[in-house]
């Protein structure tokens, strides 16, 4: 059975006190309000996983929002995927439109952060996602090609059944604008089918690939009522207990 993960993504948000808030009302309301059966990922800051991961209960975990491509040394200010390991993550986004707008992260660098990741036992999150002038242009189907293969065709199949990956077209992050559920669809069933031909249908079939973008509890039933959307990636909404439990409750 294909895993379904929602996770939230916090960015460079909260302070501490609110981030331990928002840690006990997602865990207190999960466990009165949600029977289904996905897995909760909470993603804070580096500096709040080993104390958010301490409270975490059930069928919830916590992640990180990157780390580094090397397994320790002389690299200020850097951090391990081993150091992220020991305080309680389980996983790792690699590759957030973000980091590879604002930190120049390319393909070659993140395929290198999905070994470190994966040496340190951690599941790599590896996003994607084509920006609003691509799909304009109609080349959002190479980008995607690329951003995986570049990204992922080194592994061996036993490194591949440990990765996640996330379709995050740029456009629709933090802008309010979803890509309808038929677009998402297409992208997934697009990415399901270029990690089967490179993996076989085992992996492929058993791949779970989630979408981010503006994800609001309005538009997360109506999401993963498609075939190949197997959770979400959830920024802004991930903020709050509330929305962000109500897009967990959409996953029956
Ligand atoms: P958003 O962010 O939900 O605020 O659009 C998604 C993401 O960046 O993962």
């Amino acid at each position: 059975m294909r895993k379904k993960i929602i996770a939230g993504n916090w960015k460079m948000n909260k302070n501490f006190e609110e981030a331990m808030a928002l840690t006990s009302e997602i865990v207190n309301m999960l466990k009165d309000e949600y029977k289904g059966s996905a897995e909760t990922v909470l993603i804070p800051p580096f500096v709040y996983i080993n104390a958010v991961s301490r409270m975490l209960e059930g069928n919830i975990s916590s992640g990180a929002q990157n780390c580094s491509n090397h397994a320790s040394g002389a690299y200020t200010g850097e951090i391990s995927g081993d150091m992220l390991k020991t305080i309680g993550a389980k996983y790792v986004i690699i590759g957030h439109s973000e980091r590879r707008q604002y930190f120049a992260e390319h393909n070659d660098w993140l395929a290198k952060k999905i070994n470190a990741a994966l040496l340190s036992k951690l599941f790599p999150i590896y996003c994607v996602g084509e920006t609003l002038q691509e799909r304009e242009n109609n080349i959002h189907f190479d980008v995607l090609n690329s951003q995986i293969s570049e990204g992922l065709f080194h592994l061996s199949n036993e490194q591949m059944k440990n990765v996640v990956i996330a379709y995050e077209p740029v456009w629709a992050i933090g802008t309010g604008k979803t890509a309808s559920t038929e677009q998402a669809q297409e992208v997934h069933a697009f990415i399901r089918n270029l990690v089967k031909e490179k993996f076989g249908s085992d992996i492929s079939e058993n791949l779970t690939i989630q979408y981010g973008g503006s994800v609001k509890p309005d538009n997360a039933v109506e999401l993963f009522s498609a075939p190949d959307i197997d959770g979400a990636l959830v920024g802004g909404a991930a903020l709050q207990s509330r929305t962000f439990v109500d897009i967990v409750k959409a996953m029956k």
